[in-house]
Parts: structure tokens; sequence; C-alpha cells
């Protein structure tokens, strides 16, 4: 069955493609000639990723799935949520992103947060939607050079390093992208 994953992000696709079960022709929009941005225009996860998966599901006429992930920080009630790529500005930049949640959190003790990445997969005119969650906490300045985003200030729970202490292969054992795409693997598998 094709299958396409609308990203344009090469990395995510390669990541992704190593999961995704024999017998499915895996794709992505660069394979599509499709080098604009998507449309996102709503205010969840759930929303984005569906809208995503939806364009691409009726625009090219083909199975798809799309993910979008977010930071949900208990004491910000969410935030930034849906909004977490654009949070300190429009220029996407990580750095300017923990700075505005470092300040938000100032003074606040209850450092809870979580990242949630929802899948949506339109597949033969259904939808369904694969969740995955890692639940940690916000620390007080960043710590460690790798992953990206807000990995620098995001500790899992149970654990005593921040995601950007991690390598790529403990940090994917854990992380909520690999949770949630784990169901849609395990979903795929059983078709
Ligand atoms: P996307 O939906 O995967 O593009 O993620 C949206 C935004 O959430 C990214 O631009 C990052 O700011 C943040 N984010 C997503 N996943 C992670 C992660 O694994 N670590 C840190 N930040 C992340």
């Amino acid at each position: 069955m094709k299958l396409v994953f609308a990203t344009q992000n090469k990395n995510k696709f390669i990541e992704i493609s190593k999961l995704i079960p024999k017998g499915y022709e895996l794709s992505n929009l660069l394979d599509l000639n499709f080098h604009e941005e998507l449309p996102e225009n709503q205010l969840t996860l759930e929303g984005n990723a569906s809208e995503k998966a939806k364009f691409v599901y009726d625009n090219f006429s083909v199975n798809c799935f799309a993910d979008d992930t977010g930071l949900e920080i208990e004491a910000l009630n969410g935030r930034p949520g849906v909004f977490s790529a654009r949070y300190g500005g429009e220029s996407k930049n990580p750095e300017l992103n923990i700075l505005k949640v470092l300040n938000e959190l100032k003074g606040i003790a209850n450092r809870n947060a979580q990242f949630r990445t929802v899948i949506s997969l339109w597949l033969n005119d259904k939808e369904y939607f694969f969740e995955g969650i890692v639940k940690g906490e916000i620390i007080k300045e960043k710590i460690g050079s790798g992953g990206f985003g807000y990995d620098p200030i995001f500790i899992p729970k149970g654990y005593s390093k921040s995601f950007a202490e991690m390598n790529l292969e403990e940090k994917n054992k854990i992380s909520h992208r690999a949770i949630a795409f784990n169901k849609l693997k395990l979903f795929l598998e059983n078709l």
C-alpha cells in the first residue's frame, strides 16, 4: 500500500521510515513534488495533525499521516502547546522559545510538563489518531548540548538527565514521538 508521511523534514522521514512495516511504500512531500508549507491553522495538536494529513489525502488522493508535537506546561495552562515552534517569535528560534518559557516560570514552584505528539492517519476515508506522551519537569536553566527545541530544559520523569544530555538512542527509547509512532507501527502491522 502507498502511504505518505506528510513531512518535509528529511531526518524525521528517515527515522520513521525504519519503523514502517514491510508491504508499505512510504513517501514524503518532496517525493510528491510538494514544496510549500502545509496548512497548520488549528488551535490543537490534533487539529493541526489532522489538517496536514487531510490536505495531502484530499489533494493527492493517497493515504497519509502527519504529526504535530508540543510542550505542555501545567503552570502555564498547557502552553506553549500547539504554539511550541514559534513561542518566542516567528523566527522559530529555540533559544528565544526557551527564554520565554523560563521567564514565564520564574518564581513558580510547579514545574510539571509533558511533551505530547499526536499523529493523524487518513486511510481509506477514515481518520485514526495516535498519541505519545512523556511527562517530566522544566528545570531552571539549560543543561546539555544535544537534541533540539526545548530538550535542554526538560528532564523526563524518573531520570536525572535532561533530554539534551541523552544521545538519540536513549531519547528515542522513551520519547513522546517514539511512543506515538510505535502505536502507528502496531496499527499498520495489524491491518
Ligand atoms: P513538530 O510538530 O515536531 O514540528 O514540533 C513543534 C515544536 O515543538 C518544535 O519546533 C520544538 O520547538 C518542539 N519540539 C517537538 N519535539 C521536541 C522534542 O523532542 N524536544 C524538544 N522540543 C520539541
